[in-house]
């Protein structure tokens, strides 16, 4: 895209839409699924009992809590718990627990770039675990993790939940990896959540509920379009599509255009022509093995400490350290 195109854009939003509805093949980011009602459709997928992820993770955190929390604690020494991407906190409230009720001394620092959702996680860490020192930080993970790293040298545990590590491709996920670990000190942990290989149809049935609770979170990237830049998507016009490459462990999300139509985006001065059953490319929510996670970590500058696993053996969490 030449110069002169991009410097009429307001916000990343609105360069990261055109860019992507003007491409061969169409695309849009999955990071855009997200805003209240995105979140509120978050929180129902995983609430879904297809979406095993949620359940997977718990089961292993509150299996594990003992040998985890003790990991963390590393002898009793003092350590900030930090999340990337908190959310509601609802697995980490039982290592939380666990810490608080065994006077483990720790400070609870979750990241999130939603104010409201620190705020609502705060309240609710009042209310169900008033022993817990929170210090919530507000912004996007790399801006507070560095400043986090540049002001205080005690000992890092960082969180990163849910298999967010999933909608990045690889280079991508080495790169945030890469990142992480160049913020941390010998004795810092990074633990990491990442959903694995497993029986396709399990896959394909979490990505693709019957309710249609996945299908109107992934059309939500269109209803921003229309509620933010102007634009006239008919969302009843795209199918919600997900396909699972078993030997990549790639799951992918699309929308399908139901027909040839043309949609108007206003406030981009944009003109999009979709011919029946064109594509636009929306998620990836990768699945792995020991091997990809290990060659990831090699990638990173990672060394895998330990892993733990569900009594399913769905998903796995890893304790990685600096290499
Ligand atoms: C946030 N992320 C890990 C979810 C996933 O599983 O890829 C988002 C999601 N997309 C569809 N369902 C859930």
């Amino acid at each position: 895209m030449n110069e002169e195109i991009q410097t009429q854009f307001k916000t990343p939003f609105e360069q990261d839409v055109y860019q992507g509805l003007t491409e061969y093949p169409k695309y849009l980011s999955s990071k855009y699924f997200y805003d209240k009602k995105g979140d509120k459709l978050f929180q129902d997928i995983m609430n879904m009992p297809e979406y095993y992820l949620t359940d997977a993770e718990f089961d292993v955190l509150d299996h594990h809590k003992e040998e985890i929390t003790s990991l963390f604690s590393s002898n009793g020494k003092e350590f900030n718990l930090i999340e990337l991407g908190a959310g509601d906190g609802k697995k980490t409230k039982i290592l939380l627990k666990y810490l608080s009720d065994n006077n483990l001394p720790f400070e609870y620092l979750p990241i999130d770039i939603s104010q409201n959702a620190l705020d609502q996680l705060e309240d609710s860490l009042r209310l169900e675990l008033p022993k817990v020192q929170v210090r919530t930080q507000q912004g996007t993970y790399f801006e507070v993790l560095a400043d986090i790293a540049k002001l205080n040298r005690t000992r890092k545990v960082i969180l990163f939940l849910g298999s967010n590590i999933g909608n990045l491709l690889h280079p991508q996920a080495i790169s945030f990896l890469t990142s992480v670990q160049e913020l941390m000190h010998e004795g810092d942990l990074f633990f990491v959540g990442f959903d694995q290989k497993k029986n396709p149809q399990t896959i394909l049935n979490a990505y693709n509920d019957q309710t249609g609770i996945t299908a109107a979170f992934n059309k939500n990237v269109l209803a921003r379009i229309n509620k933010e830049l102007n634009g006239n998507f008919s969302l009843d016009d795209f199918i919600h599509w997900e396909v699972y490459d078993p030997e990549t462990g790639t799951a992918k999300s699309y929308l399908v255009s139901k027909k040839d139509q043309k949609v108007e985006i206003k406030d981009l001065s944009l003109t999009v022509n979709f011919r029946e059953w064109e594509t636009i490319h929306t998620e990836i929510s990768q699945k792995y093995d020991d091997s990809t996670v290990t060659w990831l970590a090699e990638k990173s500058g990672l060394q895998i400490e330990t892993q733990f696993t569900d009594s399913k053996n769905q998903y796995k969490n890893y304790i990685f350290k600096k290499g």
